[in-house]
Formats: structure tokens, C-alpha cells, sequence
């Protein structure tokens, strides 16, 4: 048997190895006083759910320059902050942020409840950031579970229930090791230690300071967990995107509306996507396909779109969206799949 793993040794270990990141408070500088700005902390779990920290810090240098606090935020322009947020996918929470940072300025004088029972009724934020937010901005012992987390618990315990049946478990493991004492620099270095060490597929477990608590490691089954019931195979859909292009150079955009996918960023003109989509231009012209198709995956689905050019004249009045000057445009302000069909039209 092993012993109970301790929260002494992991943030031991975090204090010399934690990683560096724009929002986070190194454990030195925590100890000497430094609290974290919860609107920082706040805003940097949103951005990390289902995106790497990798991905995610360039987009959270930007915002804080740009937005430093909740209030700045709240007063932004909608599509200033879905152009910021182009590229990072899953742009529902775009639209919960500043929904969220609206009614932390409007209703709470700007300041972030500090209880999770008040966060988890923000907009945007559900169980694994409400806790993120309590661990780490407001030092209270909440434990936090993500993915990392996860692997981490299921090796530690050698639990060979698969995701997501094992996830109460697994939260309720990650729960008793919880301490009362630095819990925001412990959810920290548990997600730290999932991230380098207790990696998917080649843990380092001569490195980890928790390698003789581990039963996975000692029953020689911590590189199978956690044990995951198979996703479900992804269906293709297809649909139509019309680039239109006027003499002067303005190109004929569409902003989508707020609900549903890519829900309030801006894109080409298209027919809907589905297994038998139907062409709508939004011009009368005389069209021309591309030969090659733009791909992209969703969450939910495969997605293949064939891309239908034209030219118009300066006087062509659209029955959707509205023609956008060359010098007004910025590419960076699409979702990857529209800058896709941009690129591709680019380069034919
Ligand atoms: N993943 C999500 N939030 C994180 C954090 N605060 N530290 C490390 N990895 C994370």
C-alpha cells in the first residue's frame, strides 16, 4: 500500500517548479504578500477552458492591455472583444464574458463575489471555474478538477472506472487531498503536475513528488489511466461560402447572430451546414467555385465548405450583410474558420 499523498510535498515541489504564466502570482512573491486581482484570474480560466495555456497567453496579454480591469471590459464594444477573441474557438464565452463582466459592473460595484455559490450564478462560469476562481483569487480551500487533475487523481488511486463515469470519484479523491493551507497555490500545482510530469503519455515519474504515493505507478497501470469510454465518431456537414469582392476592394461580410455557433463574430456570407445544404447567395453575380474546399473540425462535427467567388459592381446592393472596405478589414478579427476561406481565396 502507499501512504496519503501529501499536499506539504507537491507544494514543495511546486515552489521551485511552478510555471510561469501572466496571471499567475509565483509561490514566492504569494508568500511575501502579493494577492492575485480576481478579474485577472477570472478572465484567464475562462480563456484556458478547452484551450491550452500555450494558446492562451498571447489573448491574455492582449485583453489585459487592452481591458486591465472588469469595468474597462464591461464598457467595451461587443465587436471589439469578439474581434480580440478570433481564433480561440468556443466564442459562446466571449459573449458570457462580457455578459459576466457587465453585471459584476453594473450590479456588484465591480468587485468578484468571492463564494462559489455566487460565482457558479455568473454567466460563463460553471463548476470548474467557480472553484478555480475560489481557489486561486481568494485563497480558499475549493478543489479544483480539470483534466489534468483528473489524470492525476486516476493514477494516484489506480482508478480504473473510465471518463466520465469515474468524475464524482475522482473530484471526491481530489477533495480529501485538499489542503487548508495554500489551497490556491495547491490547485495550482496539481494542475502543474498533471501538465509536466504526470503527462498522457510519457509521465516522468522519477521526477514527481508524489511517485511513492502512487498506486498506478506501483501496480505498473498509470500510463493505461484514467480509462476513457470511447467519443462518439464525428459526422461531416457541408455547406456553401460566398467571398464577394466589389472594383473598390470591399468585401461583402456578414456578422452572425448572437446564439448558436460562432454566435456574434463576423464571416462570409454562407448557406446553412447540414448533410444536404442549400445555396443562398447573397448577390445576384456570376459565380465562380473554388476548386478546393475549406476543413474544419467542431466540437461536434467534421465541417467542408466550398467557396463561391464574385466580383461586383461599386452600385451591387446585397440582400445580406454589408461590404466592408479593404482598409477597414482585419483578418485577425475571424474565427479560424473564416480566415480559412480568406487564405484560401488569397492564394488562388
Ligand atoms: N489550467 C487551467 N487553469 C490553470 C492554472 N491556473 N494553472 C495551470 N494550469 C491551468
Amino acid at each position: 500500500m502507499c501512504d496519503i499523498p501529501s499536499s506539504d510535498d507537491l507544494l514543495a515541489w511546486y515552489d521551485r517548479h511552478a510555471r510561469v504564466m501572466p496571471w499567475r502570482i509565483p509561490p514566492q512573491d504569494r508568500k511575501d504578500g502579493r494577492e492575485p486581482d480576481p478579474y485577472r484570474v477570472w478572465l484567464s480560466e475562462i480563456m484556458l477552458q478547452q484551450t491550452t495555456v500555450a494558446a492562451v497567453k498571447a489573448y491574455f496579454e492582449r485583453f489585459t492591455a487592452r481591458w486591465p480591469n472588469v469595468r474597462a471590459l464591461a464598457e467595451a464594444k461587443d465587436a471589439d472583444v469578439m474581434g480580440e477573441w478570433a481564433g480561440l474557438g468556443y466564442y459562446a464565452r466571449a459573449r458570457n464574458l462580457l455578459k459576466c463582466a457587465r453585471m459584476i459592473t453594473d450590479e456588484m460595484d465591480a468587485i468578484f463575489p468571492s463564494r462559489y455559490e455566487d460565482l457558479i450564478r455568473l454567466p460563463g462560469v460553471g463548476p470548474y471555474t467557480a472553484s478555480a476562481v475560489v481557489a486561486i483569487a481568494f485563497d480558499h480551500p475549493e478543489t479544483v478538477v480539470d483534466g489534468n487533475v483528473e489524470r492525476v487523481m486516476s493514477r494516484l488511486f489506480n482508478i480504473h472506472t473510465p471518463l466520465p463515469l469515474s468524475k464524482n470519484e475522482l473530484t471526491h479523491r481530489a477533495d480529501t487531498l485538499t489542503p487548508a493551507t495554500r489551497p490556491g497555490d495547491y490547485a495550482q500545482a496539481v494542475m502543474d503536475l498533471g501538465a509536466t510530469i504526470c503527462t498522457p503519455k510519457r509521465p516522468a515519474c522519477g521526477l514527481c513528488p508524489w511517485t511513492n504515493n502512487c498506486v498506478g505507478r506501483k501496480s505498473g497501470t498509470a500510463l493505461e489511466l484514467p480509462k476513457k469510454i470511447p467519443k462518439k465518431q464525428k459526422p461531416t456537414r457541408y455547406g456553401f461560402v460566398y467571398f464577394v469582392q466589389r472594383e473598390d476592394d470591399a468585401m461583402l461580410l456578414e456578422r452572425r447572430p448572437d446564439k448558436g455557433l460562432l454566435g456574434g463574430m463576423l464571416g462570409w456570407p454562407g448557406s446553412d451546414w447540414s448533410e444536404a445544404p442549400e445555396e443562398n447567395a447573397p448577390v445576384q453575380a456570376s459565380w465562380h467555385p473554388i476548386k478546393s474546399q475549406v476543413r474544419h473540425t467542431f466540437t461536434h462535427f467534421h465541417l467542408q465548405l466550398s467557396i463561391m467567388t464574385a466580383s461586383v459592381s461599386p452600385g451591387c446592393v446585397p440582400q445580406r450583410g454589408e461590404f466592408v472596405a479593404k482598409s477597414k478589414f482585419n483578418p485577425s478579427e475571424l474565427p479560424t474558420v473564416m480566415r480559412k476561406v480568406f487564405d484560401l481565396v488569397k492564394s488562388t
